[in-house]
């Protein structure tokens, strides 16, 4: 089964590109650019990845982002994640970043912007693999600076297929941003919202009615909500579950905890993510493994997994149907 996840042509829709910060890679920035840091070792750092929930995790994810100051540092973050990514058969990714952790340092939109960019086009020309990039805003800060922080990517159009909503989820309801979504719409971006990851199913409604979301990041906690469920079901919305990060964070004590295969049982277009991969301890091949081991999913539920990756992607169908097609050649 092992093999068949390896081969398994795969997308990743919901992946922080902060978040694949590995520890020699921040020790590294962090030297170059005179950042100083409370660790002096790799061993130092993974002693700190260890969260009680989403908060304590994005305490130290923000710190991390800190070390990134050129567009040559945002190309090698983003160079070093494809590459690994390439080597577990990951066809199309979708990848989030934040700008507003960038800007709010001082550093040009442009510069995260550019950097990321161009590592992409890198990835598309010598590995194949196809992308998007989504801008999130950060939901603990204001609304205004989230309007500001769109119009900021108004001459990018043509690089950000869409925007979405991240950062510490209960208090900050998406109803908090219904007009910047608006806008967002308007100016041609689509729209996604992390909800329902720790915030309650009124949350996963909320971005479902207000921000009109094409898919809903997490949203692990719609389970709660029968009525919710059918919603997602008829309306065939997306939900990019992140596995090893909900055991990190302790969405669920423990992976046979988790309610992935359930929410497929539901009949919903379940996906599986990395989220931050560098802090939860792996990237997509290793998440597919997860669920695999712990809730014994059979061929049939892991090829449904990969398959509804590529459907629920922003690719246009012709690609959507090769890769489904591949898929099922598999089978
Ligand atoms: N930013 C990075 N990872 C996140 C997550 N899992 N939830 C909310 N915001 C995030
Ligand atoms: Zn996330």
């Amino acid at each position: 089964m092992k093999s068949f996840i390896h081969q398994l042509p795969k997308a990743e829709l919901h992946l922080h590109i902060e978040g694949t910060l590995e520890p020699e890679l921040l020790l590294t920035l962090a030297e170059r650019n005179r950042i100083e840091l409370p660790y002096r070792s790799v061993e130092e750092v993974q002693a700190a990845y260890r969260f009680t929930n989403l908060q304590s995790f994005l305490d130290i994810y923000y710190q991390g982002a800190g070390v990134l100051q050129k567009e040559a540092d945002f190309y090698a973050l983003t160079w070093a994640y494809l590459k690994r990514v390439a080597r577990q058969n990951v066809k199309h990714v979708e990848i989030f970043f934040d700008p507003q952790t960038h800007t709010d340092r001082g550093i040009a939109f442009e510069t995260a912007l550019t950097g990321i960019f161009s590592a992409l086009q890198t990835g598309r020309q010598e590995l194949g693999i196809s992308f998007r990039l989504i801008l999130c805003f950060l939901r603990h800060l204001s609304a205004e600076a989230a309007m500001s922080t769109l119009e900021q990517a108004l001459p990018h159009r043509d690089k950000i297929i869409g925007v979405g909503l991240d950062s510490s989820e209960v208090g900050h309801p998406p109803e908090k941003f219904v007009h910047v979504f608006d806008r967002a719409r308007a100016e041609g971006f689509l729209t996604v919202a992390h909800a329902g990851e720790e915030g309650p199913p009124e949350y996963v409604w909320e971005a479902l009615d207000l921000l009109k979301v094409e898919r809903i990041d997490h949203g692990v906690r719609s389970l709660e909500d029968p009525k919710l469920v059918e919603r997602l079901k008829a309306q065939k919305v997306p939900l990019t579950v992140c596995p090893l990060s909900n055991v990190k964070l302790r969405v669920f004590d423990k992976m046979a905890d988790h309610n992935l295969k359930q929410l497929l049982g539901q009949g919903l277009c379940v996906t599986v993510n990395s989220d931050d991969p560098a802090y939860f301890g792996g990237y997509l091949e290793e998440n597919y493994r997860a669920v695999w081991e712990a809730l014994d999913l059979s061929r049939d539920e892991l090829a449904q997994l990969a398959s509804n990756s590529f459907t629920a992607s922003f690719l246009p169908d012709g690609k959507k149907e090769h890769w489904v097609q591949e898929i099922r050649k598999l089978c």
